[in-house]
């Protein structure tokens, strides 16, 4: 292939060279040379070296050159010199700029009056929708259906494209198992399987079989990596994680994220044990390069580039652009630096040319591969714009997302669904008619007046008289004078409906929390709820597990609704009046205080396990060392009973693989959705291991009375953990399966594995 290549090149900068006009300055060209080349031209590696080699320094450095939009009330827009950047050839993708009109307005800049019209990438944070809202990921990840993902991903993706966006800095698979932390509700949870499974699903709903299609988007798996263990639960703060957890829990979701074709990474604004995420060469270039064979674009986080320097590790801009980038960081995301400097350090010497080259080629092989180069304006389309933004069907599928992420955490007496003689309805709490809370963080161009809140659902609904009391001025206020507005309202009412929890804005970047109980005066609110007698139910939005003792102990029935997006409300009304049975499970542990953080299911058994009223075992003095409601757990209208879990054999050797059964029936008198969980446990290793990891779930729909077998394969890969050399083995011995309906109700079997000890390597991505 090389000779051909080499003379394609050759050939072609002879005939362009009348065209190597410099850069500044340059006369406007009429038409694009890049997309002229690019037509001439069928092979994607030969026309990215002959456009590499008509570039100049300045106009390479450009395209790895990232810039924000800016707002305004008529949508997002671009300032007057940046624009002239754009002609200057200066500027490779913008942030955040959307609409087909504002697209293109761009595109013909860039495409007509630079020098070499190389097209621009549009890239938006499209995380849970785009202007259709989908529940908050971790809401989508209670579903534990990796389709419903992958089908909110592409709805999100036909929106967003038709508004001119290429790429989107999502899917966050950042595995957290810090609830302090903010930006757990744009993650998957606690659990490196369920993470994996869904950041395949998610990069397959944006990329769709193709990025080559006009509706898809390239796919960013961020934050990489352990971004989702800050110290103290601070966003930002230093992560210090040891190989072992960061090659078992924190990085098999980034692996699975490429594995499904991930065209970009983000690293994390974090540094991991002294390195900051933005020059760890060791995991950007060492790791995802050249151990995974990644070669996909990483884009740097917002100004993150620049904080190099106040991390300590670079005094100027020029030390901070020429470490990132020597650490595999090819765009630089609003610092500027990469533009600012990098030609001084190449031409001081600093840096290798290589260098650079090797980043611009990986951007213009995304901008190749996602058509740029045959149609600069094949995305941003109004026509599509009105077809699919907020459709019918978008609608549709945002209230079905939103039925199957709410979780059931308490129903004691069977207090929801509400029964159908419940003429009058008491709605209480400042979130019920909040139409932008129920959104979530990250809600892109979602609109509270596009959403329908909890409220309004309840009122549409007809032969339900709906009273409405907030009872406090907003969530977070202890003012409780109009308490009493409350309590004579639910008096007055059939049921009392408490809408409680969080407002949108504190979850999401940089809102930690020191204390994740329920904030402000709202405990006293259900208290004196409750107190009226009424028969009451609470419904929770929120972005993060809350520590809900009181709460537990106050109110009979308490629905984990998270944020729902657009369609909250009718759908929160069809969970609530019981057309719709709850199926959710919870991704993440709920603490019972916030001092048992960290608390998660997967953790090791200690050389002292804990039992409670014991002394000298790992227990705490004040509050039981369980969690309130575990991982996996969600309760139904209807019950489930489970057989005892059968494998296919008693024992099997090493590259083998074992089936699993169970049987499940739906032994009460409504339909419903079960989620099966399987998890592992191999109790004595070289290396101590986790009392249960996750390794399958099953949803099944199950008919009153109706049984059906959910079946499973265990694999080595199932099997496998880092050992005592960091190598991916398994090793010979008994291992324990455990199957049930949340990790804290399992049923247990066992089956030995013989041979010798044997290595599983990790299956590598293949690059695109
Ligand atoms: C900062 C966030 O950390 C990142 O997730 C996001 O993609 C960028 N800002 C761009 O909005």
């Amino acid at each position: 292939m090389s000779f051909p290549r080499t003379l394609t090149v050759v050939l072609l900068l002879a005939l362009l060279s009348s065209w190597n006009l410099p850069a500044a300055h340059a006369q406007p060209a009429q038409s694009s040379r890049a997309v002229s080349l690019a037509q001439t031209l069928d092979n994607r590696e030969v026309f990215v070296d002959s456009l590499t080699s008509m570039m100049t320094l300045q106009e390479k450095l450009g395209q790895l050159a990232q810039y924000p939009s800016q707002w305004s009330d008529t949508g997002p827009s671009v300032p007057a010199g940046r624009q002239e950047d754009v002609r200057d050839g200066k500027v490779g993708s913008f942030l955040s700029l959307y609409t087909a009109e504002a697209t293109r307005e761009m595109q013909e800049i860039a495409v007509e009056e630079s020098r070499l019209g190389i097209p621009l990438l549009f890239a938006y944070d499209v995380i849970h929708g785009y202007r259709t809202i989908f529940p908050i990921p971790l809401g989508e990840a209670s579903s534990f259906n990796p389709d419903l993902a992958r089908r909110t991903a592409r709805a999100a993706t036909r929106e967003a494209t038709a508004g001119g966006v290429h790429w989107t800095f999502a899917p966050m698979v950042d595995l957290s198992r810090e609830p302090r932390w903010g930006r757990v509700m744009e993650g998957a949870g606690e659990d490196p399987y369920l993470n994996s499974v869904l950041a395949r699903a998610r990069v397959h709903g944006f990329q769709g079989p193709s990025v080559a299609a006009d509706t898809t988007v390239m796919a960013t798996a961020k934050h990489f990596v352990g971004y989702g263990a800050p110290q103290a639960g601070r966003d930002y703060h230093t992560v210090d994680v040891s190989d072992r957890t960061l090659h078992e829990i924190f990085l098999p979701p980034f692996h699975a994220a490429l594995d499904a074709g991930a065209r970009s990474v983000m690293p994390g604004f974090n540094e991991i044990a002294g390195v900051p995420m933005h020059a760890h060469d060791g995991l950007i270039d060492g790791l995802l390069r050249d151990d995974w064979n990644w070669n996909g674009v990483v884009v740097s986080d917002y100004t993150a580039v620049w904080e190099l320097k106040e991390h300590g590790i670079a005094d100027t801009d020029l030390s901070a652009g020429v470490q990132a980038i020597e650490a595999g960081v090819d765009v630089d995301m609003v610092s500027g630096i990469y533009g600012d400097t990098l030609d001084t350090a190449v031409r001081s010497g600093r840096l290798r040319t290589e260098e650079v080259n090797e980043a611009v080629q990986r951007v213009l092989r995304a901008k190749w591969d996602v058509g740029l180069f045959k149609n600069p304006y094949r995305y941003g389309n109004e026509e599509r714009e009105d077809d699919v933004i907020l459709s019918d069907e978008h609608r549709e599928l945002a209230r079905t997302a939103a039925h199957q992420s709410m979780v059931l955490l308490k129903n004691e007496n069977n207090t929801l669904p509400l029964d159908d003689d419940v003429e009058s309805l008491a709605v209480i709490g400042p979130l019920a008619d909040d139409a932008r809370s129920i959104l979530g963080e990250w809600a892109a161009s979602g609109r509270a007046e596009d959403a329908i809140s909890v409220l309004q659902g309840l009122r549409n609904r007809s032969g339900v008289d709906v009273t409405y009391v907030p009872g406090l001025p907003d969530v977070k206020s202890t003012d409780t004078a109009n308490v009493s507005d409350a309590v004579a309202a639910a008096q007055q009412a059939d049921a009392a409906l408490l809408v409680i929890g969080e407002e949108f804005n504190m979850s999401g970047e940089a809102a930690s929390r020191t204390s994740i109980e329920l904030p402000g005066a709202q405990q006293e609110l259900a208290e004196a709820v409750v107190g009226t007698g009424t028969p009451t139910a609470s419904v929770l939005l929120n972005g993060r597990p809350l520590a809900l003792t009181g709460l537990d102990q106050t109110v009979p029935a308490i629905l984990e609704a998270w944020y729902p997006g657009t369609e909250a409300g009718p759908a929160v009304a069809d969970v609530l009046f019981g057309d719709v049975n709850p199926s959710g499970k919870l991704p993440m542990t709920f603490p019972r205080v916030t001092g048992q953080i960290p608390i998660f299911y997967n953790h090791k058994n200690t050389g002292r396990p804990p039992v409670e009223g014991q002394d000298y075992k790992s227990t705490y003095l004040d509050t039981p060392w369980t969690p309130l409601y575990p991982f996996g757990h969600g309760l139904s209208y209807t019950s489930f009973s489970y057989s005892a879990p059968r494998t296919s054999a008693d024992s099997i050797t090493v590259n083998d693989s074992v089936h699993v059964q169970v049987d499940v029936t739906n032994t009460g008198d409504r339909t419903g959705t079960e989620v099966v969980q399987l998890y592992v446990h191999d109790p004595v290793a070289s290396i101590t291991r986790p009392v249960q990891e996750l390794r399958g779930t099953k949803r099944s729909e199950l008919a009153p009375g109706e049984t059906r077998t959910a079946r499973f394969t265990l694999t080595m890969d199932d099997l496998a953990f880092h050992g005592p050399q960091m190598e991916r083995i398994v090793e010979p011995g008994r291992f324990q399966v455990q199957v049930g309906t949340s990790s804290a109700n399992v049923q247990t079997t066992t089956f030995r594995l013989t041979g010798s000890q044997t290595a599983v390597p990790l299956d590598v991505p293949v690059a695109p």
